[in-house]
């Protein structure tokens, strides 16, 4: 097992480290940005259908419904085709409408989810066409799917995932994409930018990896606090929703991810100064909105944890603690701005006692209801 975590304390930071490599991994082969294009195999099989798709259905659990919800962001974004995401349990058992037009993507890390399994048969049986994305080869949620790509995440030992997460993005980036280019809705020069920023991403996350002692000392300052919110807007909305799983998963620290406008609808009652507030906020849209969602935080003097771009002033002047990362193209931020949040739930949880490649009452895969 030592030799497995290859000089890791734990399985969890072992994988955390890996993302650049795994992108890397899950990108080979399926893209060019100087060429411009981008092939994935899977898609191009079903290209017919799923260009003429009505929709597109998302349906997962837990971290891959979280992938789920930047591919409907993404997809939307880029595609300009309507996409609805759901969680495989409510999917199965609330009598869906899904016809022959629509286009199932189940996103799976382990490829056995039992939810996530019955929603595709569903769907199946309904005729719709199925892509899966899946991390495991040969897994019954690849063998059950028409068509699909792999993410080539490599193994996952952890139980909180971190690196599967982070392939199931970079493989629906190229989705979207793929699918701008056949439907046309992106100019080919845009295409490109995307493509070379993507190409940009493992060596950005490295540089993001040597802020560890910095967040470490956050960690420390912030273990013994009982609640944290997340915050974030856009593309940083399904990553406030991640990072605080990651913090609950393996520290039991009870946090939640919200869109932070919504914060006002409830989640500020619970701000005092002993509420630790993260703000995802690299957006270059709605960058003042996010700003004054700080200052609201600040007057009612929540401790302010931000991540920023570098070079970022007005949040800094406003925050207790900066965590600057390299700039990216906004659609890609969830690439980036995940990682301090997996290092900071890490780094507390280890802090607090907890194991953190096997929490307490949770599975790497959930094969039973
Ligand atoms: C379990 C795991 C999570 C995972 C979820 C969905 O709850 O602990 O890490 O996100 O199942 O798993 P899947 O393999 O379908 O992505």
């Amino acid at each position: 097992e030592t030799i497995e975590k290859g000089g890791f304390e734990h399985f969890m930071l072992k994988e955390i480290y890996e993302q650049p490599k795994a992108i890397e991994d899950s990108l080979r082969g399926r893209m060019n940005a100087s060429q411009g294009w981008i092939k994935l195999g899977g898609l191009n099989e079903y290209i017919n259908k799923i260009d003429n798709a009505d929709r597109f259905l998302i349906t997962a659990c837990g971290t891959s419904w979280h992938s789920g919800l930047i591919a409907e962001y993404m997809i939307e974004d880029l595609a300009r085709v309507p996409v609805e995401v759901e969680y495989a349990s409510e999917f199965r058992y609330r009598n869906p409408i899904i016809t022959e037009k629509d286009v199932v993507i189940a996103i799976s890390q382990s490829g056995e989810t039992a939810d996530t399994l019955a929603a595709i048969e569903l769907a199946k049986e309904r005729r719709a066409l199925i892509y899966g994305i899946c991390n495991v080869i040969g897994s019954s949620i690849a063998r059950a799917s028409h068509a699909g790509s792999y993410t080539h995440a490599g193994p996952e030992i952890g139980v909180a995932s971190t690196k599967a997460f982070s392939t199931q993005v970079s493989l629906i980036t190229l989705i979207a994409l793929q699918l701008a280019q056949v439907k046309g809705t992106m100019p080919t020069s845009k295409l490109r930018e995307i493509l070379y920023e993507l190409e940009n991403i493992p060596s950005k996350i490295e540089e993001t990896l040597t802020l560890d002692a910095q967040i470490k000392e956050i960690a420390a300052i912030y273990k013994d606090a009982s609640n944290f919110l997340y915050l974030g807007r856009g593309y940083n909305f399904p990553v406030a929703l991640e990072g605080a799983l990651k913090l609950k998963e393996i520290s039991y620290i009870h946090a939640e991810g919200y869109p932070a406008a919504e914060m006002k609808h409830g989640p500020i009652a619970l701000i005092d100064e002993n509420m630790p507030v993260v703000f995802l906020a690299t957006n270059r849209s709605a960058y003042e909105k996010i700003v004054s969602n700080v200052q609201e935080v600040k007057a009612r003097k929540g401790k302010i944890i931000a991540v920023v771009h570098k070079g970022d002033t007005q949040i800094r002047a406003l925050a207790d603690h900066i965590i600057e990362v390299p700039e990216t193209e906004e659609i890609l931020s969830p690439l980036i701005t995940i990682v301090p949040l997996q290092l900071l739930a890490y780094h507390i949880a280890i802090m607090r006692g907890c194991n953190v490649d096997q929490p307490r009452n949770l599975a790497k895969s959930v094969t039973v209801e």
